[in-house]
């Protein structure tokens, strides 16, 4: 049967209808979500009163602090209360909500990259944020049915740092966390193998600083009484102090100075974690897929001030509504991503939409790692529409924008790799 169902991508700001694709349908979907609500109600302010006495403590805390305890308190954080953020039941879609394709074609992708790494007898695809662990289930299938050579030598290692995650992580690849296939970060790798470190919508959801002409955004917290009578409530209150060193040289290097009225994003959480990704790599590739935008762009005026909360399928401009209970985010600088990479070593290749590397990668055989398990025309339909939102404008092909960098690796090989073939043709 074919179902209808709005969808909202992390990055949009309109609704997409599309027909649904949804693994973990439930039948008491509705039940689930009012406890899910009434839980999400007492997290709110459990980390609201945890927040408001942080601050007491030490004073205004930076506003990545403030998205880091919304989205990664161990206990009460966004990501770490619940596993379901994700899909109709949840906040919104990623790719691999949509179609195992995604999964798919990134499993030929990975395979032809462990070709141009001369077919090594180990490689590691480390995942960076893999979420409910659907990536890894259909590029692991994949590899399994479709390239068995590349699936003997890999190792799949999963780098997620939400408890209950891990655990919906551990039930969807029960089979291949049982033969020692799939294993969480830190593993027992020495580091000298070469490795594919995969991230898709993982660096937009790291912790930011916000500054605007005025300075840094602090975040303090005011008591206020509405009537004499009434108790005092509390609401964040957002101070201004002098942009830091650090701040002042990516905006200078990598971003633009807000003007009266801008925020603009310094995402300094990204190029930590891009470094601690990749330094101890010798050879491998590095493939980041977001929404974002480079200087270029925040020159041209697009791209500043891009920070939104998601909640239930709708987007918000405010951060503070509901600590721990709706996702925060900013679009990624992918200018200042490929400078951390090309600092620490790698070669950066040029950015391509999701929409020219899925393309690339799938023409050669039409796209049949999507279709091939359709029977009925009215299947095919279906999936061909999954596949269209993947790639389209409308859809999630041009918001989304891939970064591929390579270290220890022939550039004729890398070039040669077919989800580059689109973006050299547009060259
Ligand atoms: C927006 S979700 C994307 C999930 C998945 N990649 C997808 O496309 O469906 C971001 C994921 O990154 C994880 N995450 C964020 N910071 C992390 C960190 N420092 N280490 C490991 N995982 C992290 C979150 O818990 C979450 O699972």
């Amino acid at each position: 049967m074919m179902r209808c169902t709005i969808i909202l991508w992390r990055c949009s700001s309109a609704h997409l209808k599309i027909e649904g694709y949804d693994k973990t349908k439930t039948a008491n979907f509705g039940k689930e979500k009012t406890a899910r609500r009434r839980a999400c109600d007492e997290g709110t302010v459990k980390l609201r009163q945890k927040i408001e006495r942080e601050i007491r403590g030490r004073g205004p805390i930076p506003f990545s602090r403030y998205m880091e305890l919304c989205l990664y308190d161990p206990e009460l954080g966004y990501y770490s209360c619940h596993a379901d953020q994700f899909g109709k039941a949840g906040d919104f879609y990623t790719s691999s909500d949509v179609h195992a394709v995604f999964g798919r074609l990134m499993a030929r992708q990975f395979d032809e990259m462990w070709r141009a790494l001369g077919c090594p007898q180990s490689v590691t695809v480390k995942e960076l944020g893999p979420g409910r662990g659907l990536f890894a289930q259909d590029v692991l299938d994949w590899s399994e049915r479709k390239f068995p050579d590349f699936f003997r030598a890999l190792r799949y290692v999963l780098v997620e740092s939400s408890a209950a995650l891990r655990l919906r992580i551990e039930h969807t690849l029960k089979r291949h966390f049982e033969s020692n296939k799939a294993v969480f970060f830190p593993d027992d790798d020495p580091g000298t193998t070469p490795t594919i470190i995969f991230a898709n919508e993982f660096f937009d959801a790291l912790p930011v600083e916000i500054v605007s002409s005025r300075g840094s955004l602090r975040l303090g917290f005011q008591e206020i009484r509405l009537q004499e009578k009434d108790p005092h409530v509390g609401r964040f209150l957002e101070t201004w102090v002098p942009v830091s060193a650090e701040e002042l040289e990516f905006l200078d290097r990598y971003s633009v100075h807000p003007e009266e009225g801008e925020r603009i994003e310094v995402s300094l959480a990204a190029q930590q974690l891009a470094e601690s990704a990749v330094r101890d790599i010798d050879h491998g590739f590095f493939i980041a897929i977001d929404y974002g935008f480079t200087r270029e762009e925040q020159l041209a005026r697009r791209h500043r001030g891009t920070l939104k909360a998601i909640r239930q399928h709708s987007i918000s401009a405010n951060p503070y509504e509901a600590p721990g209970e709706q996702d925060i985010t900013a679009d990624v600088n992918f200018t200042a991503l490929a400078a951390q990479l090309e600092k620490l070593g790698w070669r950066v290749q040029r950015l391509v939409t999701q929409s020219q590397f899925l393309m690339g990668i799938g023409e050669a055989n039409q796209f049949a790692d999507a279709f091939e398990e359709c029977r009925l025309p009215q299947e095919r339909a279906k999936v061909a529409l999954q596949l269209k939102h993947l790639v389209t404008p409308a859809g999630m092909g041009e918001s989304f924008h891939v970064l591929v960098a390579s270290k220890g690796v022939e550039q004729d090989n890398v070039s040669a790799l077919s989800g580059l073939s689109f973006g050299r043709r547009a060259t």
